[in-house]
């Protein structure tokens, strides 16, 4: 079968096609045909190696994690799922590249794809999807009425986590450039700074929660908008002790990590605010839950530029630009109407 694989790290230019095996499953693993697989900002990380201490990959390696497509094989313990059904999973840190024909994909990591999605708009959302759920629900445990930051709002993380911010009755903020301002009110953001005009911290006060997407500098300035008792969630680091812990890392990569986020853990105290990093973990039964929110239109998923297979490079590089407006998407397997 036809995979997009990194043969080693050093950047883009070690990713390239290659003809592997079709993999075969576990007991507890169902045999996915790949129909459309999603794209995120690690996939032009990793190649780089400098998640090598964190993400432990065999290399050659599958590129990706989000996809969606249809069973055709189920391993002897699989009890959720049969051949025919269509379903969508994230197998980020599991090992399993999404960017191939086929993909072995753990039970537990997959869901059934919601029936009014199509292929290339469930591949969309599981990173996402899952991101913005352990990030807001779980870890910040956001209630109606409390006031949330969500900034970059227009990209990949931001058009969704608007979307569940809003369903779980926050108000919400977010940041974009002037093109994009329509487009995040659109999601459903109540209050828009435009960064070409605006300053965010000049603007917004009492925060409860902040999503950390951003880098350079922009964690730091959020952290003078909140109010004393908020919850600053990181998505972009500095990884944590509490991370280091989670992932059963040694006590040399613990201590490194907890000098790494000493300083905003120390700047968040004095504002009364509490430092975490989040690390996405593939979770099918919660994307099951995302999936009846997508049913029944409660959410959306929002795809930016749909990439075919043999251009998944360009999507790569396309997304790399950081300018993407909601997700971008490969395409493996064309619908019978389209082809
Ligand atoms: N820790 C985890 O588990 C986890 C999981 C998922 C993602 N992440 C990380 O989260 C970050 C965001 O991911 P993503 O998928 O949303 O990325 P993305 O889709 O590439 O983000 C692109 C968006 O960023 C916006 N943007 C760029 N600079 C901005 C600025 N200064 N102010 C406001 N908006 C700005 C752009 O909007 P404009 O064109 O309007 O500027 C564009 O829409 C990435 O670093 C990713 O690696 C981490």
């Amino acid at each position: 079968m036809k995979a997009l694989v990194l043969k080693r790290y050093g950047g883009a230019k070690h990713v390239e096609f290659a003809d592997l095996p079709r993999p075969t499953i576990r007991p507890d693993e169902i045999l996915v045909q790949v129909h459309a697989a999603g794209l995120n900002p690690i996939d032009n990380v990793i190649p780089t190696g400098s998640f090598k201490p964190i993400i432990k990959l065999q290399l050659p390696a599958t590129m990706g994690s989000d996809l969606a497509g249809v069973v055709v094989e189920v391993g002897s313990r699989v009890t959720r799922f049969k051949v025919g059904d269509a379903v969508f999973a994230s197998t980020f840190d599991l090992g399993v590249g999404a960017l191939a024909e086929y993909a072995a994909v753990p039970e537990h990591a997959a869901a059934l794809k919601p029936e009014n999605l199509d292929f290339v708009q469930a591949a969309s959302v599981p990173m996402v999807g899952l991101t913005s759920w352990q990030a807001l629900a779980e870890r910040a445990k956001v209630q109606p009425g409390q006031k949330v930051l969500i900034p970059a709002g227009a990209g990949g993380i931001g058009s969704f986590a608007i979307q569940l911010a809003k369903l779980l009755g926050a108000k919400v903020a977010t940041t974009t450039s002037t093109p994009n301002v329509q487009f995040v009110r659109q999601l459903g953001a109540d209050e828009v700074v435009d960064y070409k005009k605006q300053q965010f911290e000049e603007l917004l006060r009492d925060y409860d929660v902040v999503l950390g997407t951003l880098r350079g500098g922009e964690l730091e300035k959020s952290l003078q908008v909140v109010r004393p008792g908020s919850s600053i969630v990181s998505l972009i680091g500095p990884p944590d002790a509490a991370f280091a812990q989670k992932r059963g890392m040694n006590f040399l990569m613990k201590f490194v990590f907890s000098l790494l986020s000493r300083k905003i853990i120390r700047m968040a105290k004095k504002r009364g605010a509490n430092y975490s990093f989040l690390f996405v973990r593939p979770d099918g039964e919660r994307l099951a839950k995302i999936g009846e929110h997508l049913a029944a239109s409660r959410l959306h998923p929002v795809v930016d530029k749909v990439f075919p297979f043999a251009q998944a490079k360009e999507g790569l590089a396309y997304l790399g630009q950081g300018r993407a407006k909601g997700k971008v998407v490969v395409q493996l397997v064309k619908p019978v109407a389209e082809s």
